[in-house]
């Protein structure tokens, strides 16, 4: 087998892998794009075979038999030559227009599909900013950060938009990306088929922290998500119950609620992402640290280690007693009866 073909088997097999990889949900935007993904494979198996196996066989048939003149030498003899071919050229020119129309129609198809709103759909409010997520729920008057909690089996229209340069929302196993534009909206309508959490980054080179710019999707069972609904509308942040928490709760005041918002507090900022419920949280600095004393404190020390470019200030200057503290109060704010942690991860 020539390099050529080698090479195209790798590719045609690098597609198959990816589309395993990066395909891994039934949520129906992946079930279109597999869908297409099937045609555009078929396609590109048949044409390679054409377009391999004739060389192959050119390769061979006219092949220089040793003791046969090269070209250029005298006494070469060539294969019979001609110089036009209707039906040849009317087939190389028909077939692919087809092939072209078919996937035409399929992908246009496919585009509206999965860009309909949808009625009954959920509507959630996506800010992108450097670096992080903000996400809110209109109908339900919520806010979560990083982590978007939705009720699996309900098809979710995020109304996206950014509070500085473009960003992209990603979901992989869940839908296609669609870029944040700061001062317009976009859409971007998915719905996870079932309970998970499932792993999203921003798809467009924002800044210095672009990489570490990721985020969760958690999808509960429609129960769990009606029960958290109700739970977090009546949220209002517990009273700290030891004397480090209510030491936390005094820093955090003085230090972080210029910047952030926690439910029921008077820390009302909105630079930040909101920490309401904190202790729920998987993950820390917009999903890329998991949600671990050790890193919440790397997080606190240290922010522009941890991730380059973030606005978030270093708190060292506090100390240890009082970082402890806070991460005591940070923990401390929790909605009782909820453990994302072990949903399946997508
Ligand atoms: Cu935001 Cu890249």
């Amino acid at each position: 087998m020539n390099r050529f073909a080698i090479a195209w088997l790798l590719a045609l097999l690098g597609l198959a892998l990816a589309h395993n990889v990066a395909i891994v949900s039934d949520a129906p935007n992946n079930l279109e794009v597999s869908y297409l993904l099937r045609w555009v494979l078929g396609f590109a198996v048949v044409i390679f075979a054409v377009v391999a196996g004739a060389l192959a066989y050119t390769v061979w048939k006219f092949r220089a038999r040793s003791g046969e003149a090269g070209p250029g030498e005298e006494g070469e003899t060539l294969p019979p030559q001609f110089e036009e071919n209707a039906r040849l050229e009317l087939s190389w020119t028909v077939i692919p227009l087809v092939i072209v129309l078919i996937l035409f129609v399929l992908t246009a198809q496919a585009l509206v599909k999965i860009t309909r709103p949808i009625a009954g759909a959920m509507p959630v409010e996506v800010t992108a900013r450097q670096f992080w997520w903000d996400f809110r729920y209109p109908d339900l008057g919520l806010r979560t950060s990083n982590e978007l909690i939705i009720p699996a089996g309900r098809p979710i229209e995020a109304k996206l938009t950014s509070g500085d340069v473009i960003h992209s929302f990603w979901v992989p196993s869940l839908n296609g990306k669609t870029d944040a534009v700061p001062g317009q909206t976009t859409y971007n309508r998915f719905m996870a088929t079932e309970p998970g959490d499932y792993y999203g980054y921003c798809a467009e080179f924002c800044g210095a922290s672009h990489a570490n710019m990721r985020l969760r999707v958690i999808a509960l069972d429609q129960q769990t998500f009606e029960r958290f609904a109700e739970a977090y509308k009546n949220y209002r942040a517990p009273e700290p119950k030891t004397p480090s928490q209510r030491r936390g709760l005094e820093v955090f005041q003085a230090n972080c609620a210029a910047c952030h918002s926690v439910k029921g507090t008077p820390a009302k900022g909105v630079l930040g992402p909101d920490l309401s419920i904190f202790g729920n949280r998987l993950t820390l600095a917009s999903g890329i640290l998991e949600n671990t004393r050790e890193n919440l404190i790397r997080w606190l020390t240290d922010p522009g280690a941890v991730k380059p470019g973030a606005k978030m200030p270093s708190f060292a200057r506090l100390g240890q007693e009082d970082l402890s503290a806070l991460a005591d109060y940070l923990e401390s704010l929790k909605l009782e009866g909820f453990d994302f942690s072990k949903l399946p991860q997508f």
